[in-house]
């Protein structure tokens, strides 16, 4: 995949469009309001249709992705799905997120070979998306059932050991509210449940850039030496660790 391809699939409308289809396509939501969600489908697949072939960057992908969302009244979409229902399977890790994959069927209008991935995290009350900045690689998450405290910081520079970050944001997501991640803004993030369970929605574009060859996470801990100007000197992370100090 290449940044025009990136673009061509117009992901924002694919991260809404990929969490109400899979939502659609299980039993968990109510009879109601499902001709309302097939309308939002619609709209949503005529957008990206629209959009197809235009180029985005990285920056634009975000804010486009955000206006989406305020499209849809999310919040309200989401008493209707039965979550219980649809993460019944789900097993809460002790560390951490689990993660599992809705069914994502084909749609006609729709590329049938999907640039990104998408699964759905789910966390105990306590537990940690912990702290990661990612590598050439844009992802949206956005809160279906629970309380989170999402923290992001920009990522200002790189050691091999270490990176100085900035916070960004750092306040309460409600279910139906979200945020985004690119190499150029709110680089790390870091999410976690204060109210459970909770469960996130998330896509994930890897390797935007592809003469890059590295593509995903990197564990930080963001409680590191306070610098001036606000900035703090996080330390890289093994995974272990990361889950063991924030999971
Ligand atoms: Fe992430």
């Amino acid at each position: 995949m290449d940044r025009r391809d990136f673009a061509k699939q117009t992901l924002g409308s694919l991260l809404t469009f990929s969490f109400l289809q899979t939502i659609l396509e299980s039993t968990a939501l109510a009879e109601s309001v499902r001709p309302i969600a097939a309308k939002w489908l619609a709209e949503i697949n005529q957008m990206s249709l629209d959009l197809k072939g235009q180029k985005l960057k990285q920056l634009d992908w975000q804010s486009h992705v955000e206006a989406l969302f305020q499209q849809v009244d999310l919040a309200e979409f989401l008493t209707y799905v039965d979550f219980a229902k649809l993460t019944k399977e789900i097993r809460f890790r002790e560390q951490g997120e689990s993660s599992f994959k809705a069914s994502f069927p084909l749609v006609e209008g729709l590329p049938t070979e999907l640039v990104f991935g998408h699964q759905m995290f789910a966390l105990g009350k306590g537990r940690s998306v912990v702290p990661h900045g990612h590598e050439n690689m844009a992802t949206a998450f956005l809160v279906l059932q629970g309380e989170f405290a999402g923290k992001h910081y920009d990522r200002l520079e790189d050691d091999k050991k270490f990176m100085i970050i900035k916070p960004t944001i750092d306040r309460k997501f409600l279910p139906g509210e979200y945020s985004t991640v690119s190499d150029h803004r709110d680089n790390v993030h870091w999410f976690k449940a204060t109210a459970g369970p909770g469960f996130i929605f998330n896509i994930h574009v890897l390797n935007v850039d592809p003469t890059i060859k590295k593509s995903g996470r990197v564990y930080v801990d963001p409680e590191g030496e306070k610098l001036s100007g606000g900035r703090i000197k996080a330390d890289k992370l093994r995974p272990v660790d990361a889950f063991k100090k924030f999971g």
